[in-house]
C-alpha cells in the first residue's frame, strides 16, 4: 500500500483496504476512527469495471471486512456504509442479498445498528431498464440504503450539527406565535408553547434527499481536461458531509475504505477533519486528487 497523495488535512493511499492491517502503522490506527463512511463495490449481477463480488462470494467478502473494521473505529466511532439495491438476472424480482449483506456485515462486527437512512435521488436514471423502460412493470429504483452502525448505542452524535431550514410556515408560525394546539388526530397531544421555541432550524428525517447530476463541477471539470475517466458511482458531496457534520467533531479523523472518487475525503478536508481513504485502481486516484487545492505529496506516474 502506497501513499498517493497527501493534502493539509489527509491522505489518500492506494491499495486495498484489507492490507491496511498489515501496515507497520496499524497499530496506532487501532481504535482511531471517528467515523467509517463508505460505499463498498455493491453486489450486482453485472460486473462493473472494479469488480464487484456477486452471490454468496459477495457476502463472504463483506462480512471478511467487518473484524478489521470493528478493530479500527473508537469506542464511540460509527460506521455508516451505503448498500445499493440489486436485482435478479433476468427477473423482475429484487434480490436480498443487500439486506443479507447489511445482516452479514453486523453480525461478523458485532455492531449495533443505530438507524437506516434512505438516499433518495431524484435525477437518477431509470432502472433496471428491461422492466421499468420496455416492459413498464415496474417503477424507477431511485433510492439507496444507508446504513449507521457503531460499536456501542450511544456513537458520539449531534443532530443539532445537521438542522434544516425552518420551512415558510415554520418561520411565520415561530414570527406569529399562532398556532393550533391540542390533541392531533394521530394521539399527539401538542402544546400550547411546543412550537415556539426557536431551535435554529428544524432536526432532518432520515430520508436524504440529493442529486448527483453535477458535470461542471472541479472534479469532473479536472478528469476531462486531463483525458481521466469520471468515476462512474461518486456520490454528491451533500451525503458525506451531512454523516461528517452529525457524527464528528472537528479534527476527528474520517476514513473512506472505498474511496473511488474521494467524496469522503474532500468532505471531510472542508470541514476541518482528518481523513485516510483507501482506493485500489489508480485511475480514480489519479482523478481524485484533482479535488483539492494544496497537495503536498504525490505520487509520480500515474498520478498526473
Ligand atoms: C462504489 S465505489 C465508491 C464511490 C465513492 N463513494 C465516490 O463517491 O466516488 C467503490 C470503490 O471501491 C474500490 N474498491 C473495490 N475493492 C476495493 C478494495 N478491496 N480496496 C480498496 N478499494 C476498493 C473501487 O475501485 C471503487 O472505486
Amino acid at each position: 500500500m502506497k501513499v498517493a497523495y497527501k493534502t493539509t488535512y489527509g491522505k489518500a493511499l492506494h491499495g486495498h483496504f484489507q492490507e491496511l492491517g498489515s501496515l507497520k502503522k496499524y497499530a496506532s490506527l487501532k481504535g482511531s476512527i471517528n467515523l467509517i463512511f463508505t460505499s463498498p463495490p455493491f453486489a450486482l449481477n453485472r460486473k462493473k469495471k472494479y469488480g464487484n463480488y456477486t452471490g454468496k462470494e459477495y457476502l463472504d467478502w463483506i462480512a471478511s471486512l467487518a473484524p478489521l473494521l470493528a478493530d479500527l473505529l473508537s469506542e464511540d466511532g460509527s460506521l455508516v456504509v451505503e448498500i445499493g439495491n440489486a436485482w435478479t438476472s433476468g427477473e423482475p424480482e429484487m434480490s436480498t442479498l443487500p439486506i443479507e449483506s447489511l445482516l452479514a456485515l453486523k453480525k461478523a462486527g458485532g455492531f449495533k445498528l443505530c438507524q437506516q437512512f434512505v438516499w433518495f435521488n431524484p435525477a437518477k436514471l431509470p432502472s433496471p431498464a428491461q422492466w421499468v423502460n420496455v416492459e413498464r412493470v415496474r417503477v424507477k429504483d431511485s433510492f439507496t440504503n444507508i446504513w449507521w452502525m457503531s460499536r456501542s448505542a450511544h456513537p458520539k452524535a449531534n443532530n443539532r450539527n445537521v438542522l434544516d431550514d425552518y420551512s415558510k410556515s415554520m418561520k411565520k408560525l415561530l414570527a406569529s406565535g399562532k398556532y393550533n394546539h391540542g390533541r392531533r388526530p394521530s394521539q399527539h397531544n401538542i402544546g400550547e408553547r411546543s412550537f415556539l421555541s426557536d431551535n435554529h432550524g428544524s432536526i432532518p428525517s432520515n430520508v436524504l434527499i440529493a442529486s448527483n447530476t453535477s458535470s461542471n463541477d472541479r472534479y469532473t471539470r479536472y478528469c476531462k481536461d486531463n483525458g481521466i475517466e469520471i468515476h462512474p458511482a461518486r456520490m454528491p458531496l451533500d451525503i458525506p458531509e451531512f454523516f461528517i457534520k452529525f457524527l464528528t467533531n472537528e479534527s476527528d479523523l474520517v476514513l473512506d475504505p472505498f474511496s473511488g472518487s474521494n467524496s469522503t475525503g474532500y468532505a471531510a478536508e472542508k470541514l476541518g477533519r482528518k481523513w485516510l481513504s483507501v482506493e485500489c485502481n489508480e485511475l480514480y486516484l489519479a482523478g481524485s486528487v484533482g479535488r483539492f487545492d494544496k497537495v503536498s505529496h504525490r505520487n509520480s506516474t500515474p498520478y498526473v
